[in-house]
C-alpha cells in the first residue's frame, strides 16, 4: 500500500467529492480500473480511477455511508491509502460509440471519453441522475459537447435538467435511429442490466463495468462474485458474452457482506 497525500478537493455535487492525489503508479491505469482507497482507522474501499493526467489521478466519491462519509471529510493535506489499481479496462474500438453512465458510474467513463476522444472516436454520452444537482462532471461534459464529433444528452428522473426519465431511455431512444460500434456503461446493476438487453436488442456489442462488494480486490475472498466470475479480477468490465452468462443474475441479486445471495 502507498500512502499519498490529497493535493485537491473538488465539490462535483451534494454528496459528491472529486478527490486529486500524486500517484506513479496510478498515472498508468487504464480507463475502467479502480483502485482500494483506505481511510485510515476507518476501512478500506473500492473507487474507480475518474482522471489521471501526468501524475495526478482522481477517485469521485459519493457519501453513501461510513467509510465514504470520513473520506469526504478529508480536506487538501490530509492522507490517504491505495492499492491498486486492478482490474481489466475498457478496450478502444474505432467508429462511434454510445457511452451511458448513471451516478457515480460516470467516473470511469470520464477517464474512458478523454481516451475515446485521443483516438478520433466519435462519441454519444448519455449522463443520468435523479435531479439537476446530482449530475456530476456537468461542466466538464458540457465542455466536451463542444468537440465537433461530441454530442452529450443529460437525464433526470425527475426532469428537472435535460430530458426527463433514465438514461436508459434516452439510450433506447438514440438506439432506435443510429447504429454504433460499441456502447459502454457503467452505473447500478439494474441500469446495466437495461443496457445489456438493449445492446442485445439492437446487436451491438457491449463493454459494462460492474460494481459489487469488494474487500481483496484480487481474487482471493469471493465477496465479488457473479456467476462464474469474480468482478475484481476478471472484471470491473465485462463484454455481452460474459454478461450472458450471468444474465440470471445482473442486476437482480447480489452477494451481501456475509457472501450470501440477496435480491438487489
Ligand atoms: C469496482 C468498484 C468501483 C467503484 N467506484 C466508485 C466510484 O467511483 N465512486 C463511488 O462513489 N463509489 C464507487 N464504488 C462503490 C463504493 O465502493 C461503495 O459506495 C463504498 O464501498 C461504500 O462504503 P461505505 O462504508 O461508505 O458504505 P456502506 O455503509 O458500507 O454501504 C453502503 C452501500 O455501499 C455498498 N458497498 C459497501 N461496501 C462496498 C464495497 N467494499 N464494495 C462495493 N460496494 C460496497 C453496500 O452494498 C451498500 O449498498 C465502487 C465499487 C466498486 C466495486
Ligand atoms: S474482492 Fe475478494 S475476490 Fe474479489
Amino acid at each position: 500500500m502507498r500512502i499519498v497525500e490529497i493535493r485537491n478537493v473538488r465539490a462535483e455535487a451534494a454528496r459528491v467529492r472529486t478527490f486529486f492525489f500524486e500517484d506513479k503508479i496510478c498515472s498508468s491505469a487504464k480507463p475502467g480500473q479502480f483502485v482500494m482507497v483506505w481511510i485510515p482507522g476507518v476501512d478500506e474501499i473500492p473507487m474507480s480511477l475518474s482522471s489521471t493526467h501526468g501524475e495526478s489521478s482522481s477517485v469521485t466519491v459519493k457519501e453513501v455511508g461510513e467509510a465514504t462519509r470520513a473520506l469526504c471529510k478529508k480536506r487538501k493535506g490530509d492522507l490517504i491509502g491505495l492499492r491498486g489499481p486492478f482490474g481489466n479496462h475498457f478496450k478502444m474500438v474505432g467508429g462511434e460509440a454510445l457511452v451511458v453512465g448513471g451516478g457515480t458510474g460516470t467516473a470511469p467513463l470520464m477517464m474512458l471519453t478523454r481516451k475515446l476522444l485521443d483516438e478520433g472516436v466519435k462519441m454519444a454520452i448519455i449522463e443520468g441522475a435523479k435531479t439537476r444537482g446530482e449530475l456530476l462532471f456537468f461542466d466538464q461534459l458540457s465542455k466536451l459537447s463542444a468537440e465537433p464529433d461530441v454530442e452529450v444528452f443529460f437525464t433526470t428522473d425527475d426532469g428537472s435538467y435535460g430530458v426527463k426519465g433514465l438514461a436508459t431511455d434516452a439510450a433506447e431512444e438514440i438506439l432506435s435511429s443510429r447504429k454504433f460500434d460499441m456502447i459502454y456503461s457503467c452505473g447500478n446493476e439494474a441500469m446495466t442490466r437495461k443496457v445489456y438487453f438493449l445492446a442485445q436488442k439492437h446487436k451491438i456489442p457491449l463493454q459494462a463495468s460492474l460494481e459489487r462488494i469488494m474487500l481483496c480486490a484480487m481474487g482471493i475472498c469471493g465477496s465479488c462474485v457473479i456467476g462464474k466470475y469474480r468482478v475484481c479480477k476478471d472484471g470491473p468490465v465485462f463484454d455481452q458474452n460474459q454478461l450472458k452468462e450471468v444474465e440470471e443474475e445482473l442486476g437482480r441479486f447480489k452477494r451481501d457482506f456475509k457472501g450470501e445471495r440477496v435480491p438487489i
